[in-house]
């Protein structure tokens, strides 16, 4: 990766098409991706994507897919269909859901990356217990994602500070896509766990999913100008 692989995909969780691409608009395509959500995609649907498409924006569809195999690759296929660049499913759906979404995607000419998550940071070690895991969070993530990528999936979105453990446990091809990233002296929001975008580059990341500290910013562009600064100083260290 590099700096024509713009490491940084921005949120865009509106509720409207119009806000979406207001902030869109505001964006280079160059420097950026953007990520569609359960909310924006479940008011506009595929609209949203091609409206974003039309701009010049690489698009993550960030459904995290979770169901049978087959409707899991029904549903891949159609995401893929609609031209994204990324999509993701839920690890804990299993290995045949996982095989399931990853034949119904490489087979493609242009295959979209397909990326699992792990355990959500929502959860801890009492809310996994509640479900049946005994697990610490630490390590279902760890077991999930190596799943994922005996699976052949191509990555786990993950915590900032999951990445420098996982980083040790799977391949260095195997893409970390990070939520939670915060410039210095930006809000948390209602983010905990969070890391700066050096640190979260530094220990491995291979993308950031940053929304408020872009979106909401007096100049979305600038915001995002500085934010890929310091990844790529980060990179060069
Ligand atoms: O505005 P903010 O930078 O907090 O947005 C982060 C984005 O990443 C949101 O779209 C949020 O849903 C998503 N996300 C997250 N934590 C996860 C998984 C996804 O914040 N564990």
């Amino acid at each position: 990766m590099n700096d024509t692989d713009p490491a940084i995909i921005v949120a865009l969780d509106f509720s409207s098409l119009d806000q979406a691409l207001a902030i869109a608009d505001a964006l280079d395509p160059a420097s950026c991706r953007v990520k569609i959500g359960k909310e924006l995609f479940t008011r506009v649907g595929p609209q949203s994507v091609r409206a974003l498409h039309l701009r010049g924006f690489d698009v993550f569809l960030d459904l995290k897919f979770h169901d049978i195999p087959n409707t899991v690759a029904a549903a891949c296929r159609a995401a893929a269909d609609l031209g994204v660049w990324m999509l993701n499913v839920h690890a804990s759906g299993g290995r045949a859901m996982l095989h399931a979404a990853a034949d119904a995607v490489t087979t493609l000419e242009s295959p979209p990356l397909l990326v699992a998550v792990t355990v959500l940071t929502s959860l801890d070690s009492v809310a996994l217990h509640e479900v049946g895991v005994k697990n610490k969070v630490d390590e279902q993530v760890i077991q999930l994602a190596t799943l994922a990528e005996s699976c052949g999936l191509d990555g786990v979105v993950c915590s900032p500070l999951e990445i420098a453990g996982l980083r040790q446990n799977v391949d260095s091809t195997f893409n970390l896509v990070t939520p939670g990233v915060r410039p210095t002296g930006s809000s948390s929001n209602d983010q905990n766990r969070i890391a700066t975008p050096a640190e979260a580059m530094r220990s491995g990341a291979n993308y950031l999913v940053i929304g408020r500290p872009i979106t909401r910013a007096a100049v979305p562009n600038d915001a995002l100008a500085e934010i890929r600064l310091e990844c790529s100083n980060a990179r060069s260290r």
